[in-house]
């Protein structure tokens, strides 16, 4: 089962104010991905989390899962749906106080009618094994510990062995050995064919997941925007996202141009660009091409002085970019010393492959 967001947004009304969590996400999960969403606190990953449970509607846009359209959904239909096909894991463990643990697993498979009743307790048994609680499932939540009671909110999770588990930091109260084991028993599930989206701060973790997807101030940082600046984490991005500016380019059109003062640099997030090397009489030599997550633009930034070369759109298709401004890029390096130092290197590869193009352009060594 997949799941998307179409430019989902999420208004909060509060005492006459008016807070925008989420500003026109678009998101796709496939069926079958292991997703971590990360990001920092307020930045709205439970609010994100709860536009694809249906827990929350979103203001406008719209959110499909397994094809089901979650906000058209009435309400009686929808808690059965999401019994049936979600497993969701909340951010605040909720198991209720007056039930044993084991009937706290029993009880999605009770209220979706799954199941035969005496299926239903082994399930539940098995279920609080996988998470290490099978001694303690006669015990009321209140006699052990929140993390104990949030290992039990997994194992009810899966009760109904669902299709899609959706998980907000459920290792958070976790120490780091039963964290690792909880992880552990997800990548079994995603490698049974599950669908699996985890919020999670817990940088570790995130690392060991195919697929990142950072929240920042309501937006996700493009996939793209993270390729070209694989070093900078979470802070940085999230200071980065409000100054980046999307911009379009028509097929053909000049994006820079050699010669040109330059106070912005690119990152390429839809289509390809073509960079060529200008020659005073004649052709203008090609040399390069540049694609999805990589940059441009960064030399005259780092460096000072003039473009050194000429940028284009494809003559096949525009482009779509991600604008940097030369201040936040000067941030932006100064914070993280590795981008700075991989940038330095990219760049010293580009000025030899001009000098070897100039030099080759004119029939002359250098
Ligand atoms: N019901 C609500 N009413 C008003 N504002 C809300 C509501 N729920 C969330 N917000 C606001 O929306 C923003 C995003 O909240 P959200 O809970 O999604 O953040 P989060 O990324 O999950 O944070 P954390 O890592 O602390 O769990 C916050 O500024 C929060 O105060
Ligand atoms: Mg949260």
């Amino acid at each position: 089962m997949s799941i998307e967001l179409t430019q989902v947004v999420k208004t909060f009304q509060t005492a006459g104010n008016a807070y925008t969590a989420l500003k026109g996400i678009d998101l796709k999960i496939g069926h079958g991905e292991f997703v971590a969403i990360v990001g920092k606190s307020g930045s709205g990953k439970s609010t994100l989390i709860n536009m694809i449970t249906g827990i929350d509607t979103p203001t406008s846009g719209s959110v499909t899962v397994g094809g089901v359209d979650v906000t058209r959904m009435r309400r009686s239909h929808l808690a059965q749906w999401r019994g049936r096909n979600l497993g969701i894991i909340f951010q605040f463990f909720q198991l209720l106080p007056t039930l044993t643990l084991l009937e706290n697993v029993m009880l999605p498979m009770d209220f979706c009618n799954m199941y035969s009743s005496k299926e239903r307790r082994s399930r539940g048994l098995a279920l609080l094994e996988q998470v290490g609680m099978a001694e303690h499932a006669h015990k009321m939540p209140g006699m052990v510990s929140g993390g104990q009671q949030q290992r039990v909110a997994i194992a009810r999770s899966l009760a109904n062995d669902p299709p899609i588990i959706v998980a907000d930091e459920p290792t958070g109260s976790l120490d780091s050995k039963t964290a690792d084991a909880i992880f552990r028993l997800f990548e079994r599930l995603v490698e049974s064919g599950k669908t699996v989206v985890m919020v999670t701060h817990d940088n570790d973790l995130a690392k060991k997941v195919r697929r990142s997807v950072i929240v920042a101030d309501g937006e996700i940082v493009n996939q793209y925007v993270l390729q070209a600046l694989p070093n900078l984490d979470v802070d940085m991005l999230t200071q980065l996202q409000p100054v980046l500016v999307q911009r379009q380019f028509a097929p053909g059109e000049v994006i820079i141009r050699a010669g040109d003062e330059g106070d912005q640099a690119y990152i390429i997030t839809k289509g390809v660009v073509e960079v060529f090397l200008p020659v005073p009489s004649g052709d203008d030599i090609h040399v390069a091409t540049l694609r999805e997550g990589q940059y441009f633009g960064e030399i005259a930034l780092v460096r000072g002085g003039p473009r050194t070369a000429t940028v284009r759109a494809s003559e096949q298709e525009g482009v779509e970019l991600m604008a940097i401004g030369r201040e936040a890029f000067g941030g932006m390096l100064s914070g993280s010393a590795l981008t700075q130092e991989e940038m330095n290197e990219v760049i010293r590869v580009r000025l030899e492959e001009l000098s070897r193009m100039r030099g080759d352009g004119h029939g002359a060594s250098s």
